[in-house]
């Protein structure tokens, strides 16, 4: 059997260990060893390469502290993270971190408002050395192409673009650095009910012509459906069910899966998959 792109063992992180303070209120407080918020506890998750892996829970259930722990923005408690069998650690080189890479909720933020699109597409490829300085100009405007903007947008600061848009530029942004894991960390959920169908659409759509393995984290089991095969859904830090997602869906095991499932909007008002724009 082919190693898995991405294992994740046993992994725990804890918020705020036994500090002084932490340490007083602890003498107080029952089932909190350690300290602190246990805001990952012991999760094992394996992730095939090619695949798509959905990670569901309520808000504060530890979907991106997960997720930043394996980006290496937080460092594990216990528990490891392998990508392609090898342990990541909290050091790691720049090809390591090439490797892994997110689209956060709000593009807003993450895009420098300084500069135009192009030239934030065009420094990554340069510092990383993806394409010989010649060919700079050229793989900005395949990556506009690969996320569907006109080309126009190279010149364009991201102030200026749609909330749509903006997240298909932090999407071209991450797939510059062609990483082999893509995490989407509520990656739609800033966006309106039609426009998150067509971001939706489209990293369904790069799944398929890049080859890259999606981690899809959201509160909405419904959506995860779009994109991935396989999800789990989190509670208080732990998995508390896995899956294929159309079966959890359908047959959702936990009472707690249930109650997600019924307080999600639901994106089935909107048009199907296939027909969306
Ligand atoms: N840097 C931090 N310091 C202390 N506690 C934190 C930190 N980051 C997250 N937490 C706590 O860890 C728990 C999990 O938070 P996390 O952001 O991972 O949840 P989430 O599932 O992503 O929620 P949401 O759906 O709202 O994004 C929460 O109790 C949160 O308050
Ligand atoms: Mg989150």
């Amino acid at each position: 059997m082919s190693t898995p792109l991405l294992e994740i063992d046993g992994l725990t992180v804890r918020f705020g260990g036994p500090g002084p303070l932490a340490r007083a209120v602890r003498r107080g407080v029952k089932g909190a060893p350690g300290g602190g918020v246990r805001a990952v506890d012991g999760v094992s998750l394996t992730v095939p390469r090619g695949g798509a892996v959905g990670v569901v829970g309520e808000s504060g259930s530890g979907k991106s502290t997960l997720m930043r722990a394996v980006l290496g923005l937080v460092p594990p408690t216990a528990g490891t993270i392998r990508l392609d069998g090898r342990p990541l650690g909290p050091r790691r080189d720049t090809a390591t971190r090439r490797a892994v890479q997110m689209v956060f909720q709000d593009p807003g933020t993450t895009l420098n408002p300084a500069r135009t699109c192009g030239s934030i597409l065009a420094e990554l490829l340069r510092v990383h050395r993806i394409v010989p300085a010649d060919r700079v100009a050229a793989r900005v405007t395949d990556l506009l192409d690969l996320v569907r903007l006109p080309h126009g947008v190279a010149g364009t600061r991201p102030h200026r673009l749609s909330g749509g848009q903006k997240q298909r530029v932090a999407i071209a942004r991450a797939l510059a650095l062609e990483p082999r894991l893509l995490i989407a960390d509520e990656a739609t959920s800033a966006l309106d009910v039609v426009v998150q169908a067509s971001v939706l659409d489209l990293l369904a759509e790069l799944r398929a012509t890049t080859g890259v393995t999606l981690v899809a984290v959201s509160h909405d089991l419904d959506l995860v459906r779009y994109l991935c095969d396989t999800a789990v859904v989190m509670r208080a830090g732990k998995i508390v069910e896995s899956g294929p997602v159309a079966e959890i869906l359908s047959d959702p095991a936990e009472p707690y899966t249930r109650e997600l499932i019924a307080a999600a909007p639901t994106l089935s008002a909107a048009p199907s998959g296939k027909d969306r724009q």
